[in-house]
C-alpha cells in the first residue's frame, strides 16, 4: 500500500489527523514543516523573517525530495503552500495517495484566529487573507488531489473511516 499524503490549507487538520492515521495504519508520521525546522534548526517564522518566503519554498522542495527518496512508508502532512509548486505536486504523487482536506472559510478562520506562528496570517485582516488564499488555492488543491474530503463538522473517527475506504 502507498504512503498517504495530506494536503490542504493551514488549519485543515493535516497534522492532527495525520498523527492519528499513522497510528491506525502503523506508518511513520512526517510533517514537512517539522522536518524543515529540524533540518535547519529554525522555526518556520524565523525562516520567513530572516531568509524570506522564496527561500522557505526552496527548502520545502528540497525536503520533499529527500522524503520521497527515503521511500519510507508514511503519512505525510504537508505545509499549506507546498502543493502549489507543480514540481512538488509531481513528487507528492510519487510518494503516495494524495488527499485534500477541504475546510470552509468560516471553520478555517475560527481555528486560526489569534494564530501567531503562521507568517502569512500576521497581517491587519487575517480573515480577508484567509479568504483570498483559500479562493486561490482550493482549485489547485483539488486538481492535485486524488481525493477530496470535506472536514467541516466531521469527527476524527469519521474522517479516518472515510480515508480507510479510499485507500
Ligand atoms: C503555509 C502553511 C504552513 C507553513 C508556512 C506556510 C502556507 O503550514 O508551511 O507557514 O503557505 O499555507 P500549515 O499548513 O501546516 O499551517
Amino acid at each position: 500500500m502507498d504512503s498517504i499524503v495530506l494536503i490542504g490549507f493551514m488549519g485543515s487538520g493535516k497534522t492532527t489527523l495525520g498523527v492519528k492515521l499513522a497510528q491506525v495504519f502503523d506508518y511513520h508520521f512526517i510533517d514537512t514543516d517539522s522536518y524543515i525546522e529540524e533540518k535547519t534548526g529554525l522555526k518556520i517564522s524565523q525562516i520567513f523573517q530572516h531568509h524570506g518566503e522564496a527561500h522557505f519554498r526552496n527548502l520545502e522542495n528540497q525536503c520533499l525530495q529527500e522524503i520521497s527518496d527515503s521511500k519510507v512508508k508514511c503519512v505525510l502532512s504537508t505545509g499549506g503552500g507546498l502543493p502549489l509548486r507543480t514540481e512538488n505536486a509531481t513528487i507528492l504523487h510519487q510518494i503516495g495517495t494524495v488527499i485534500f482536506l477541504k475546510t470552509s472559510i468560516e471553520v478555517t478562520y475560527e481555528r486560526l484566529r489569534g494564530d501567531t506562528k503562521r507568517p502569512l496570517l500576521q497581517c491587519a485582516n487575517p480573515l480577508q487573507r484567509i479568504e483570498e488564499l483559500l479562493n486561490d488555492r482550493t482549485p489547485i488543491y483539488e486538481s492535485v488531489a486524488d481525493y477530496t474530503i470535506t472536514t467541516d463538522n466531521k469527527s476524527f473517527y469519521g474522517l479516518i473511516e472515510d480515508i480507510k475506504k479510499l485507500i
